[in-house]
């Protein structure tokens, strides 16, 4: 598998993911055994950052051998944060050299950043990816504007998965059940922060099928290396619902019967 956004590179300035080559080398071997060959190195990023970026290219020069020996391949990246982002140009750091950007937003400048990053990013030839809405918004309003506003979305294994706890993996279902994620990734940071690539996919599978399941994890990271726009999974629901059941088995049911009750609609 490709994983998009991970913070496994060792001690790059401005980030908080892996603090030494030690603990990096301990997430190479978790993260093969979670079944991931390919990941796109993401650590925080602002622009301009022209010392910080040649740093972090430095750095993972030095540490791609290491990868290497975990069957293990390393790209270039970074997660922007914001607001930091306002004068986007051609020389931002897209994901594994392509057009696409991974955007952190920051929660009390959300409002005032949504619009004005969209506009940088696509004005200087990128395609705006927004990291873990499910993290960020609890208002369906807001996440639902980011979309319209031309942003696709990655969310986070370990949300979906529900080590986030209750309420953002609730936020995360209703956000997969509206078709509103093109990426799964493990932003991973260290080895208690870690890869749930696998058991996510396996979370998806059961809970959304095997289409969706392959769109996000096979699908379209390999579209993203190719620079191409990502695929939509399935819509499962057309109305956000504040009052869906909270139990993750009730959820499967309701969906279960929902799917049920479309498909009579479609025979009809
Ligand atoms: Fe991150």
């Amino acid at each position: 598998m490709i994983d998009i956004h991970c913070h496994i590179l060792p001690g790059v300035p401005g980030d908080d993911g892996s603090p030494d080559l030690d603990e990096t080398m301990k997430m190479f071997e978790l993260a093969r055994a979670d079944g991931i060959d390919t990941i796109i190195c993401t650590p925080h990023g602002k622009q301009p950052a022209g010392d910080q970026i040649k740093r972090m290219d430095e750095i993972r020069a030095a540490t791609e051998a290491k990868a290497a020996e975990f069957g293990i391949k390393l790209l270039r990246g970074l997660e922007y944060n914001l607001p930091q982002l306002f004068q986007v140009d051609s020389n931002g750091v897209g994901l594994a050299g392509t057009s696409f950007m991974l955007i952190d937003f920051v929660r009390s400048r959300m409002d005032s950043s949504v619009d004005a990053i969209s506009r940088s990013t696509h004005s200087a030839g990128f395609h705006p990816i927004c990291a873990h809405p499910e993290r960020l918004f609890q208002s369906w309003e807001q996440v639902r504007h980011i979309y319209n506003t031309g942003y696709t979305m990655q969310l986070t294994a370990a949300s979906i998965v529900g080590d986030f706890g209750h309420m953002c993996q609730r936020f995360s279902l209703a956000l997969l059940d509206h078709g509103l994620c093109h990426y799964i990734a493990s932003d991973a940071h260290s080895t208690s922060r870690a890869f749930r690539q696998t058991a996510c996919k396996e979370f998806i599978t059961e809970h959304y099928g095997e289409e969706t399941a392959n769109i996000l994890f096979e699908e379209n990271p390999k579209r993203l290396l190719a620079n191409q726009m990502p695929l939509e999974i399935p819509v499962v629901s057309d109305d956000y619902d504040e009052d869906l059941p909270k139990n993750p088995l009730l959820r499967s049911l309701y969906r279960f019967f929902l799917r049920r009750h479309r498909d009579e609609d479609d025979e009809d």
